[in-house]
């Protein structure tokens, strides 16, 4: 039987729903009359949360020269809008812990998500971009679509590999060969239904073809261009051999000058190992 990309996903979501205190705090930040106090309320249901919300709070990242010991002062060090996109990554990176190592390196696989995150975000403050948090979120999201192939199509799964290798071919080129459809559509359906904004959904969607996007290149661009960077300096591993091709079009809608990316990775060495450290722990 063919696989059929909307019955994938519907599977996927019976058994990996975004995590209500995820939701609850994203939604509480959205209204401005909630307090810090309220904000404390729900991270402090989730005692592992809470704790690591402490440690994040004292880390290097937030560079505080004295101890933060309450919640209610970590969510003032962290921000409301950079909480919110922690909570959220900590969650679905737990979500999806369970996939055997064999299959694929997960370690592996969440530092490369985690450097294109940390890449597109360097990138989108750089173009003076507002709300670079979703950027982040783009970013580590942007390859969710293959681990729903490794749970939901193991089988498919390893035949992309196996095709992979012996034409060295690029993985979302292989999948629509092989399912129909690729990790990037995967990914932005389950996003859509996970209610993350718009945005988020088409940047990844898109991410492997942003001049292909009827509306904005440019937030599709940034991830795109954060995963040739990522790639390139090989940060962690998406079980992509090779590096993908760098589309003009999305480079040059960023208008971004060629003399800044020394800078980005510059920054990107420095962010992606905090990163890394409050994100897997
Ligand atoms: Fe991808
Ligand atoms: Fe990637």
């Amino acid at each position: 039987m063919a696989l059929d990309a909307e019955r994938i996903v519907t599977n996927v979501l019976k058994v990996a729903a975004l995590p209500a205190v995820a939701i609850k705090f994203s939604e509480a930040i959205k209204n401005p009359l909630t307090s810090n106090q309220d904000l404390e309320k729900i991270v402090s249901e989730d005692s592992a949360l809470a704790a690591k919300v402490l440690m994040i709070s004292n880390s290097a990242l937030f560079n505080f020269p004295s101890k933060i010991d309450t919640i209610s002062k970590a969510i003032t060090i962290i921000g409301h809008k950079q909480l919110s996109e922690i909570i959220l990554s900590c969650s679905i990176v737990a979500m999806f812990k369970d996939i055997p190592q064999n299959v694929i390196d997960m370690d592996m696989f969440w530092r490369h998500s985690i450097a294109v995150a940390t890449a597109a975000r360097i990138l989108a403050a750089a173009r003076r971009e507002q709300n670079i948090e979703k950027y982040f979120t783009s970013g580590l999201l942007h390859d969710i679509g293959k681990l729903i192939i490794f749970v939901e199509a193991p089988k498919y799964a390893l035949e992309i590999i196996t095709r992979c290798a012996e034409t060295n071919e690029l993985m979302h080129k292989v999948e629509k060969t092989v399912l129909g459809f690729d990790h990037a559509k995967l990914g932005a359906m389950l996003l859509k239904k996970w209610k993350l904004p718009d945005e988020v959904v088409s940047s990844v969607f898109y991410h492997h073809m942003p001049s292909v996007s009827s509306g904005d290149i440019v937030s599709p661009g940034i991830i795109h261009i954060a995963d040739i960077i990522s790639h390139s300096l090989e940060f962690g591993s998406s079980g992509e051999k090779f590096v993908p091709t760098l589309n003009e079009k999305a480079w040059s809608a960023l208008d971004l000058d060629v003399d800044i990316l020394s800078s980005v990775i510059e920054q990107l060495n420095v962010q992606h190992s905090e990163a890394v450290k409050f994100i897997l722990g």
